[in-house]
């Protein structure tokens, strides 16, 4: 009974340990500064650790039943040889088949007279078999579950509920947004967008039009599938504004895809600058230039650069 002792002590051990766990997680947490990063990377570190100890104890659980074999085994040895017998070892079934005889509990075929009911339907004759026990394990399963489910997330608050888990994302999301909005450039849209000649945009602006979109406005902007960028006619406006706004939004039943998941807005605002620069530029090279499309875009300030006028009559 010696080795019977110390594999009680050891499964106590384990599960001191695993519940000394599972107590220490609202610690974590509460150490936590509260963002949910920090408690995601504690909750991974507690998981691994507890799958760590699962699996040593169930390494040394298997180790302790193989020497109980033995022990038992050398004991009934000596026993049949005290009693002056012969020692035959019943044939033992391989663990594989042992345990899915007890999973699946099935009674063999020979004995099935022993849950054979006297039902009898013309013949047919009932089994009172009962539920599969690895049925039954998995329900056991699913309480003790249930049970870690509501310590952590109803008693312990360790961790987020669906409703906080969206209201932790959405503010991350906030806050990711805010500091993308904060980047120089990425707040401009198609009502503050300004038209600038500054070196480094119009050559950002060239670099994506030659990249993007000569191939249906032409390399010179004489314009191809799309329309003539030469030329004062516009479809959808002149301005920085309008050509903002139609790179950003696209004129997709027209062939014109909106860009604005592929560019930033400060690319668009570029790019939109630069289409402005080869306004009433000769190209040089074919394809001969479109005609003109549209209307004819007269600046509001007479500006060829198509600028607002510094001050905008406010609209009421
Ligand atoms: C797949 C072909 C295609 C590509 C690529 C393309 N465009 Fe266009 N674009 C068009 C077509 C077609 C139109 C005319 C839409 C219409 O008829 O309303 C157009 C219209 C425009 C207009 C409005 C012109 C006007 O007359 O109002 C602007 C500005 C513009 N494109 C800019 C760009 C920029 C900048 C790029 C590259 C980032 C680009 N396009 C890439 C096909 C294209």
């Amino acid at each position: 009974m010696l080795f019977s002792n110390v594999k009680t002590k050891w499964i106590k051990r384990a599960l001191m340990m695993f519940l000394s766990f599972v107590l220490a997680i609202p610690a974590f947490a509460q150490t936590a500064d509260g963002s949910s990063t920090n408690l995601e990377a504690i909750l991974i570190v507690v998981l691994i650790f507890v799958l760590i100890v699962a699996i040593l104890i169930l390494i040394i659980g298997l180790y302790l039943v193989s020497i109980i074999k033995v022990i038992l085994l050398e004991d009934r040895k000596k026993k049949a040889l005290a009693e002056g017998k012969e020692f035959i070892p019943e044939d033992e079934k391989s663990w594989w088949t042992s345990l899915m005889s007890k999973a699946t509990g099935a009674v063999p075929i020979e004995k099935e007279e022993t849950v054979l009911l006297d039902h009898d339907y013309d013949g047919i004759h009932e089994l009172d078999n009962h539920l599969p026990p690895w049925w039954k394990w998995l329900f056991y399963a699913t309480i003790v579950w249930g049970f870690i489910y509501y310590l952590v997330y109803h008693v312990f608050d360790a961790l987020p509920l669906m409703q906080e888990e969206y209201a932790i994302v959405m503010e991350d999301a906030k806050v990711a947004r805010e500091a993308m909005m904060a980047l120089e450039g990425n707040n401009i849209d198609e009502n503050n967008v300004e038209f600038s000649d500054a070196a480094d945009v119009l050559a950002n602006g060239k670099a994506i039009y030659d990249r993007e979109c000569v191939a249906c406005h032409a390399p010179e902007g004489q314009g191809l599938i799309g329309p003539n960028f030469t030329d004062n006619y516009y479809i959808h406006g002149g301005s920085i504004n309008d050509i903002f706004k139609t790179i950003k939004y696209g004129v997709p039943q027209k062939g014109m895809i909106s860009w604005q998941s592929k560019l930033t807005p400060s690319d668009m605002r570029d790019v939109g600058s630069f289409i402005m620069t080869l306004r009433g530029k000769t190209p040089q090279n074919p394809p001969a230039p479109k005609g003109p499309e549209g209307e004819e875009y007269i600046p509001d300030n007479q500006n060829q650069t198509g600028e607002e006028p510094a001050e905008q009559p406010t609209e009421l």
